[in-house]
Order: structure tokens, then sequence, then C-alpha cells
């Protein structure tokens, strides 16, 4: 790490899931197409899969395509595509190197199938990697996940694999495409903006929350330093009272 820190190694985040926002409007400041600011923005992500890595994450999940992006303009979108797909082929031999496995979350049914096809290959190739898990978030939307998780459920059902007394939340934590994972400790969202845009929205239900002004393309080591810096000068109360959480 290049940025000397005074984190509690005790007390890193084992999840933390980032909304990557504000490409568009860091390109637009330096009088750029957008798709220069998705370009920078990537930059942004190695940086911090590194980071991420050497402190110790063991989940990080990047927000990197909602199911409304789908509504963006033909070429922005094939310009993200084409970003993806070029950053799974140029991380592949850095994510064997450093023990990174990758897995991802949404309906990638709906990806390019040329885009899908590096996808899982590199999902394949780094599945037994244990050190950090980089979960991106493509053709996400949290409404959508529970619709799928439901009507998987409503099918076991159906099929009398199941009862409706066993649906609880056990259950249905199985049936999200995060089933497995640990919920988020830490969300962060970049670009200024203040709410969830449907990522995790179930997970989500005890994350602490770091919004911040600064634009993805900006957002570097030292920023992500300060975001869990800042969560772990919180108090997790999961509904109790801070004598409770005091007295462990
Ligand atoms: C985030 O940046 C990247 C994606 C949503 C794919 P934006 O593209 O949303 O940038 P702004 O919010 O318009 O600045
Ligand atoms: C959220 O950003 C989605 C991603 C970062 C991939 P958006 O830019 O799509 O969110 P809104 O439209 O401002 O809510
Ligand atoms: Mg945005």
């Amino acid at each position: 790490m290049s940025v000397a820190h005074s984190l509690d190694p005790q007390c890193i985040p084992r999840h933390v899931a980032i909304i990557m926002d504000g490409n568009g409007r860091w390109a637009k400041r330096q009088h750029k197409p957008r798709l220069y600011g998705h370009k920078v923005g990537v930059d942004s992500v190695q940086e911090i899969v590194e980071c991420a890595t050497e402190l110790g994450v063991e989940v990080l999940t990047l927000y990197a395509f909602s199911t409304e992006n789908w509504k963006r303009p033909a070429d922005e979108v094939g310009g993200l595509m084409g970003l993806l797909k070029n950053y799974l082929q140029k991380e592949l031999n850095r994510m064997l190197k450093n023990n990174i496995r990758l897995t991802c979350i949404g309906n990638i049914e709906k990806l390019p199938s040329d885009v899908r096809e590096v996808l899982e290959k590199t999902m394949a190739e780094t599945a037994k990697n244990s050190k950090l898990t980089l979960n991106l978030a493509l053709s996400y939307g949290g409404r959508s996940e529970m619709v799928h998780a439901i009507r998987n459920i409503a099918e076991e059902a159906r099929a009398g694999k199941l009862a409706t007394e066993d649906i609880d939340e056990k259950l249905i934590d199985s049936h999200l495409y995060t089933a497995g994972l640990p919920d988020p400790d830490l969300l962060i969202r970049t670009g200024g903006e203040a709410r969830l845009s449907n990522f995790l929205l179930w997970q989500a239900s005890y994350a602490e929350i770091y919004f911040t002004d600064m634009m993805w393309p900006e957002f570097r080591e030292a920023a992500f330093i300060q975001a869990v810096k800042e969560y772990q000068g919180r108090e997790r109360r999961f509904g109790q009272t801070s004598d409770q959480v005091k007295s462990g």
C-alpha cells in the first residue's frame, strides 16, 4: 500500500460494497465524453481492488451496471460493456497472482454473449482463489434479485420441496444472488447522491453507509482508507442500546 494509514487491523469490514457513481459528471467537468469518465473509473476500480486486498477485506462488491442502466443510450451501454470485457481480460493474471476470486451478481443472461463468455471464463479460472472475493454487480437490481429469489422459492414449494413454514430469513438469503456471502458491513456511494439506486436492498439492512461527494474516477486509495477509518469510528448497535453493545 502506498499510503500510510492508521486503521485498526482488527476492525476491517469483511464486506465492502460500493456504488461507483459520478463518472459522467466527472468527465463533463473535464470537457470530455462520458465514456472517458468510465475509462478513468476503471483505474479507480484497479486501485480500490488492490487496496481492499491488502487491507484484508474479504468481499468487495462493486455496482458496475444496474438493471436500470440498460435504458442509457446504446453507445454508452456498448462502451461500458467493452470496458468490462477489457478489464476482465487484462486483470485475469493479476487476479491469479493476488489470489482474487471473481464472482458476479445480477441478471447476466442479459449481457452480450462475448462479455458473458469472458466473465464466465474469469470466474471459472479464479474459482479456487481465497483472498479477496471481487463481486461485480452486473445488470443488477435489488428488486429484480428478490423477484428471482421468490420465483425459485415458489417453484420449490410447488414441487413439494419446502413448506411455507420453511420460509425464513435464512432461506431467502440462500436464494439471493449473494448466497454464501456475508452482508455488507460498509456501503460507500461516491458522486454526491444519497440514495441506494436499487443496490443490495435486502443485504444492506445494517450496513454502515458512507456517502462522499467525490466522483468515482477520483476515488482512490487514500479516499478508501478514509471511508474505512470513518467506519471504524462508528458504533454498530443492531437495534440494541449503546450500553448493551459496550458490555459485549
Ligand atoms: C457511474 O457513473 C457508472 C454507471 C452507472 C455505469 P455515471 O455514469 O452514473 O455517472 P454520472 O452519475 O452520470 O455522473
Ligand atoms: C447507480 O448509479 C448504478 C451504478 C453505479 C452502477 P446511477 O447513476 O445509475 O444511479 P441514479 O440513476 O443516479 O440513481
Ligand atoms: Mg450516476
